[in-house]
């Protein structure tokens, strides 16, 4: 047995805050350790980075989520009674409800509607001069409310974009921004759960194949509804990330800006090339920082005391960079993932593991094909130039966005 690598102090919550995406990584170059513990929250944390790290934070035997996200996570990100703070029968059963949507025909129509809604957006735009994060946010919320079942009025579309974008753009944030985005969830919980009410009471009438319906619909392992309110939460858990695409979709853009000859190459490239250039997007730039988990019962591991009911934070970003696992991991190479070889455990921007038994992200397929189908769209189907632009981002903050969020000019359809 040895000790973990502690770092000493009372709390480093503030030191997260400050170092964002480098929190991990700098005490795992400091300590020299892919296991560490130090303190967050006000209580003690081990922090993991790597890929027998990944798998060992996936093995449901030695790590629980219930009880594990911080309430103000839970109060902006992610609501409470949802999927991620399940474990075992509950969860398999609950996370069946999402992987059930995740059908070819589902993808194929998601990418269709992402098409459809840019091509909108592009045709309806009348500015000099496009911010193609906040266009992106737009688009995706309409593509999230049609692919879902969730009815919406054109009108009402910035609405819903501002407040499902408060849900994850101000869930890390302190103070006044910290409440916006409390606030916003509990408004779009209360329409959602409305919604659920009027399809539980056939007062609007929702095709029988979309998640507002399913969802609306499910019944737990005692066979009885889901309350309302966790029905609504699950409903975000779709709306919300999908609008948080827009994040990637951002650094897409970026990335043709500042990799252009890596783009070019896309010009009439294959469906494997869209497929590897989107992956090295999800793994060069961050985005989801850290999953978190608690020790479930004692156990040792290389030598390491996991005591029970330790937070424990697996760091995603820290893995997708990590220089024993990516060669060069700070180069933009998106043929690396011609060799890549399909682990669970080391291409991990939207967690690990497996999708119905763990809590790897539900929504990874649909980001990937939303990621594809909107990269095309950039290289293939329209053309614009870069203004000059602050386009540097920092990775203190989370998400890190470009400071301009990526403007184009003169945008046409090609053809
Ligand atoms: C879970 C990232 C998009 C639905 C997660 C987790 C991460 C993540 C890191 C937690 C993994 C863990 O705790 O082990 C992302 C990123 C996205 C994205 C970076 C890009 C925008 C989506 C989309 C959907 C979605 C589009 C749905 C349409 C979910 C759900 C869970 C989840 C339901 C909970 C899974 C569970 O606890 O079993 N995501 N996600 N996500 N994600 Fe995503």
């Amino acid at each position: 047995e040895q000790n973990m690598p502690k770092e000493g102090g009372v709390d480093h919550t503030l030191d997260l805050l400050n170092e964002g995406y480098y929190f991990i990584l700098n005490r795992k170059n400091k300590f020299d350790s892919r296991v560490l513990e130090t303190r967050l929250l006000g209580e003690k944390a081990i922090c993991l980075v790597g890929k027998q790290e990944a798998e060992l934070f996936y093995n449901e035997d030695y790590f629980t989520r219930v009880e594990a996200a911080p309430n103000r996570v839970k109060k902006t990100l992610l609501g409470e009674g949802g999927v991620q703070g399940l474990d075992g029968e509950e969860h398999r059963h609950r996370k069946a409800m999402f992987m059930n949507l995740m059908t070819k025909d589902s993808l194929d129509e998601i990418s269709r509607l992402t098409r459809e809604e840019w091509d909108h957006a592009i045709e309806a735009n009348t500015q000099e001069e496009l911010n193609v994060y906040d266009e992106a946010k737009r688009v995706l919320t309409r593509v999230a409310l049609r692919w879902t079942g969730v009815p919406f009025k054109d009108e009402d579309v910035d609405q819903w974009a501002s407040e499902l974008g408060d849900m994850f753009e101000k869930a890390s944030k302190v103070g006044p921004k910290h409440w916006k985005s409390r606030r916003s969830r509990s408004k779009v919980e209360d329409w959602i759960e409305d919604l659920i009410k009027d399809v539980r009471d056939d007062a609007i009438q929702v095709e029988q194949s979309r998640a507002l319906y399913v969802f609306s619909n499910h019944r737990d392992l005692e066979g009885k509804f889901l309350d309302k309110h966790v029905a609504a939460v699950e409903i975000i858990n779709l709306l919300r990330p999908i609008v948080a695409i827009a994040v990637f979709i951002d650094f897409v853009a970026l990335s043709i800006q500042q990799f252009p000859e890596e783009a070019k190459k896309l010009k009439a490239g294959s469906a494997e090339d869209l497929q590897n250039y989107t992956q090295e997007v999800r793994r060069y730039f961050p985005f989801f920082p850290a999953a978190i988990a608690r020790v479930k019962k004692n156990f040792t591991w290389q030598g390491y005391d996991f005591k029970e009911n330790t937070l424990t934070l697996l760091d995603l970003y820290g893995t997708n960079q990590d220089p024993d696992l990516w060669h060069f991991p700070d180069n933009f190479t998106p043929k690396r993932f011609k060799e890549w070889q399909g682990s669970p455990f080391d291409f991990i921007p939207q967690g690990g593991g497996e999708f119905d038994i763990g809590h790897r992200c539900a929504g990874e397929w649909i980001t990937i094909e939303i990621m594809k189908e909107t990269l095309d769209y950039f290289i293939n189907q329209i053309s614009y130039k870069f203004p000059q632009q602050d386009l540097s981002y920092s990775m203190n903050d989370i998400p890190a966005l470009p400071k301009s969020r990526v403007k184009i000019k003169h945008v046409e359809k090609i053809k």
